[in-house]
């Protein structure tokens, strides 16, 4: 096959080099020029051979896509109801996680219904195979290709024409057209824009599989997330055995949605009912330690935040926050300071999700300065109560979205007291939870005095 023209682009003003530089001779940026295909123009004489029509949005016919189950419920919740086809999937996530583990599993179960290919270009087919059995996948219809050429790929998807095709991972894919190495950032584009084409032009519906990097992207600065219809990140603490996939981007469905499965000796195996499964369950109350209850996508959800305040030796005191953002954890410390007048100017703070879950609401700010509070007195917060709210700068505490949902899981629960912003207060009592409602964070303060 013919090398196709390159070319580089740089990504900071756009200027086109014929050699590859480490800076821009345009606009100076360093590292900036990347390699790109140069496509012929296909327009042949201005405007004259335009094929596009203009169509009213009124007149185009609304059909909802059809679905088809991914395999497991929690996915096709993820998705947003299922597989549609010709859309584009991006699964990232940190090596081992269980990518590959997750996607074998979900092809075995749609090729049944759908003509489906893994393309595997990490493993071998043996090793996959190995895993199939590791799985007790029954009878089975996946085929299989060892392969990493994108062109190659597509020759023989275009022949075979899967209805589903797992490209395992993008990072180990390359095209013949250029010259850089696998994994690189003009390579990764480039193969993913190859597959996207493919895609739409033939109804089928691709997973990719990409490694998070170590700056926690995914190969270089989001280059793929634009060109696919759907970011899925597959999450979780390498300790423990429950994974979560959620979505980041979905043109199907609603991003925040997340599936909970549980790795076990037989692959993973879906949770359906995630509620309570990231509490550490003490044995007795520890200080620094607030249950919240939480809302990801369209359910509750009950997680532990834990906090560690020590005195620090610093002259600039620490910070730190996983699964929280770490702004919202300075600035609450400034709101407590200030309506609070507790000071940690000289504590090292540390707070963490349990589990590794992350929380990206503001319903965890009430719950979150108690526990740090907790730990800062060494004296627990009662192990049978939960928290949530949100807290302003003027020290008041603000609604959050659904809290009677919220107030209802927790009751299931068994919790037995929940202190909650005061226009999340119920209605009606709620069988077996007292609900102290309170409006400014000084009266949440004085509850737990
Ligand atoms: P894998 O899917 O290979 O991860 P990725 O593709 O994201 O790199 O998952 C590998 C891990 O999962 C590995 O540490 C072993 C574990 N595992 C199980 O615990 N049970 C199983 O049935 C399988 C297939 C894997
Ligand atoms: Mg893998």
């Amino acid at each position: 096959m013919a090398k196709a023209k390159v070319q580089f682009v740089c990504n900071a003003c756009g200027a086109i080099a014929p050699k590859w530089n480490g800076q821009c001779p345009e606009c100076g940026a360093w590292n900036a020029l990347h390699e790109t295909v140069v496509t012929p123009s296909s327009r042949t004489g201005g405007y004259a051979g335009v094929q596009s029509n203009v169509q009213r949005l009124s007149e185009i016919s609304a059909q909802e896509l059809p679905r088809v189950s991914s395999g497991t419920e929690e996915l096709d919740r993820v998705l947003g109801g299922g597989l549609i086809p010709g859309a584009v999937i991006l699964l990232g996530g940190d090596p081992g996680i269980g990518k590959s583990t997750l996607l074998l599993q979900n092809a075995i179960d749609v090729s049944t219904r759908l003509s489906t290919l893994y393309v595997t270009g990490e493993e071998s087919p043996q090793q996959v195979s190995l895993r199939a059995h590791r799985l007790h996948s029954g009878n089975n219809e996946v085929r299989i290709l060892a392969e990493t050429r994108c062109e190659a790929i597509l020759d023989i998807a275009q022949t075979e024409k899967p209805k589903m095709m797992v490209i395992d991972s993008i990072q180990t894919m390359y095209s013949e057209q250029l010259q850089s190495a696998p994994g690189s950032v003009a390579q990764v584009r480039e193969c993913t824009a190859q597959l996207v084409r493919f895609a739409k032009a033939n109804e089928t519906t691709i997973f990719l599989v990409g490694h998070v990097t170590k700056e926690g992207t995914l190969a270089g600065p989001r280059v793929l997330e634009h060109m696919v219809d759907t970011v899925l990140y597959f999450e979780g603490d390498p300790g423990s055995r429950f994974r979560i996939v959620r979505a980041i981007k979905n043109r199907f469905g609603a991003v925040n949605e997340l599936g909970v499965f549980a790795m076990t000796e037989r692959g993973l195996r879906e949770v359906t009912n995630p509620s309570s499964i990231f509490l550490s369950r003490h044995e007795r109350p520890v200080s620094g330690s607030v249950i919240m209850v939480t809302r990801e996508g369209t359910r509750p959800m009950l997680v532990e935040l834990q906090a560690l305040v020590d005195e620090s030796p610093l002259a600039q005191p620490r910070r730190v926050t996983l699964g929280l953002e770490q702004n919202r954890l300075a600035m609450l410390l400034a709101v407590l300071h200030r309506h609070g007048g507790i000071q940690m100017y000289n504590q090292d703070v540390y707070v963490n999700v349990v589990g590794g879950v992350r929380v990206a609401e503001t319903g965890s700010d009430l719950p979150l300065v108690l526990a740090v509070l907790s730990s800062f007195r060494d004296k627990p917060v009662a192990p049978d109560w939960v928290v949530f709210g949100e807290i302003g700068l003027a020290g008041e505490i603000r609604p959050v979205q659904n809290g009677e949902e919220r107030l209802r899981e927790a009751a299931k629960h068994g919790f037995k007291r929940a202190i909650v912003p005061a226009a999340n207060a119920p209605r009606r009592a709620i069988d077996g939870l007292e609900v102290v409602a309170v409006s400014r964070l000084q009266e949440a303060l004085d509850h737990w005095r």
